[in-house]
């Protein structure tokens, strides 16, 4: 009935959105339902609060129990810029195994985007966050570990490579490319969505992002061949779920001129990195875009923003992003009433023209207001 979120403040802006958020969250949960129901926030130390009060930026503690978490939520967390220190953002998605990062992507109404038909965009990029260019097998030219590859890769494998370069490995294998394919086609079965693209650059390199396409098709069809049907049985979907899949440069062509006949997406990694910004920046709405990471035990929500710096502490930043992101939560949970009075609350508090000062330079004729102020806007038009 009252399910714990797991929650970890933040570091810069973290506090301050967090503060304007949670009582949006809350308030959406407590006007929609007359039971009582409510989420049971328990605080975890990371980042700068948790070096200041324990001496470790991830203190074993935190680690510990989000490994039995089902639910949490974060702020944005600095990377301390020093030698050898491993990004928490980093350490926390390998360590819990948040393979698949989710980020749908919608248009609010009355923000300037660079396209005509913003509202058309309507998807949910299933990006894989494990392997790929995430797996971080890299060399720098000239380094002992280049020059050993390189000679393996033209002395054992006959590659072509030139000596001087630096060199990447990109891994992509079934099992985890199934597993994210999976979820993605869960999600569409769940949501009542049409179609699954998986999203792919085959025809270059064949035996990863080629492969990756292919593992695709196996999956929906070994564990989904009832509800699911290929785009090339040329049969109409009816209430099945239509996969189908594109090369990635094309994809982003579509993405521009067909938004609407595109659902749900599910890519590698790299792929995925650049088709999110690219939706999110297509509906003007990068200050607003919400993300999740997911194991297969738990839901990890957060802003996709970091911890702007340069404006933390001054009661400007725009907490939009954490509160879709709780919204995303609420919508997890089964509570999609409450998360759909949240994404109707920011409609009218954008369309009203009432925005932090990242969105006013998006809106002809807005009013600026502080985090504060957004958030408390948005809970009167709950
Ligand atoms: P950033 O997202 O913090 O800032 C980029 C620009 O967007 C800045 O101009 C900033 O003022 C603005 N901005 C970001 N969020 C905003 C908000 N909610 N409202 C209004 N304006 C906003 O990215 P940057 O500067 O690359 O990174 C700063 C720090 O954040 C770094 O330490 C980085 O490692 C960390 N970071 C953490 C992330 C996470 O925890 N998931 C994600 C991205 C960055």
């Amino acid at each position: 009935m009252n399910p714990t979120v797991y929650y970890i403040e933040g570091d810069g802006i973290g506090p301050e959105v967090w503060k304007a958020a949670r009582p949006v969250i809350d308030a959406a949960v407590e006007k929609t339902y007359a039971d009582g129901r409510r989420l049971e926030w328990k605080e975890l130390l990371a980042g700068e609060k948790a070096y200041e009060a324990t001496g470790a930026y991830l203190p074993e503690e935190t680690l510990e129990t989000l490994k039995t978490a089902n639910l949490a939520m974060k702020g944005p967390l600095t990377t301390p810029v020093g030698k050898g220190f491993r990004s928490l953002n980093v350490t926390l998605r390998q360590t819990l195994d948040l393979y698949a990062c989710i980020r749908p992507v919608r248009y609010f109404q009355g923000i300037e985007s660079p396209v005509k038909h913003p509202e058309k965009v309507d998807m949910v990029v299933f990006r894989e966050n494990t392997e790929d260019v995430y797996a971080g097998i890299e060399y720098s030219a000239g380094s002992a570990e280049a020059a050993r590859l390189i000679a393996f890769l033209r002395e054992e494998l006959g590659a072509e490579v030139d000596p001087s370069s630096g060199v990447g490995i990109k891994p992509i294998c079934a099992w985890r490319s199934k597993r994210l394919v999976r979820k993605a086609i869960r999600y569409a079965l769940d949501n009542g969505r049409k179609s699954v693209t998986l999203v792919h650059k085959g025809n270059i390199m064949k035996f990863t992002e080629g492969a990756f396409m292919q593992w695709g098709y196996e999956l929906a069809s070994e564990e989904f061949g009832d509800r699911t049907i290929p785009e090339s049985a040329g049969e109409d979907a009816g209430d099945r779920v239509l996969i189908n899949d594109r090369i990635a440069d094309a994809m982003f062509q579509e993405a521009l001129i067909r938004p609407e006949q595109y659902d749900i997406i599910a890519t590698t990694n790299l792929n995925g990195d650049y088709l999110s910004d690219a939706l999110a920046a297509q509906v003007g709405g990068l200050g607003l875009a919400p993300g999740v990471n997911m194991s297969d035990k738990l839901a990890f929500y957060e802003p996709t923003h970091g911890t702007a710096p340069t404006i933390a502490g001054q009661d400007k930043a725009n907490p939009g992003s954490l509160i879709l992101s709780g919204a995303m939560l609420l919508a997890h949970v089964g509570w999609t009433e409450a998360a759909e009075r949240i994404h109707k609350a920011v409609d009218t508090v954008i369309g009203n023209k009432t925005v932090t000062v990242d969105l006013a330079g998006q809106i002809q004729g807005a009013r600026t207001v502080g985090c504060t102020e957004f958030g408390e806007l948005l809970q009167v038009q709950l």
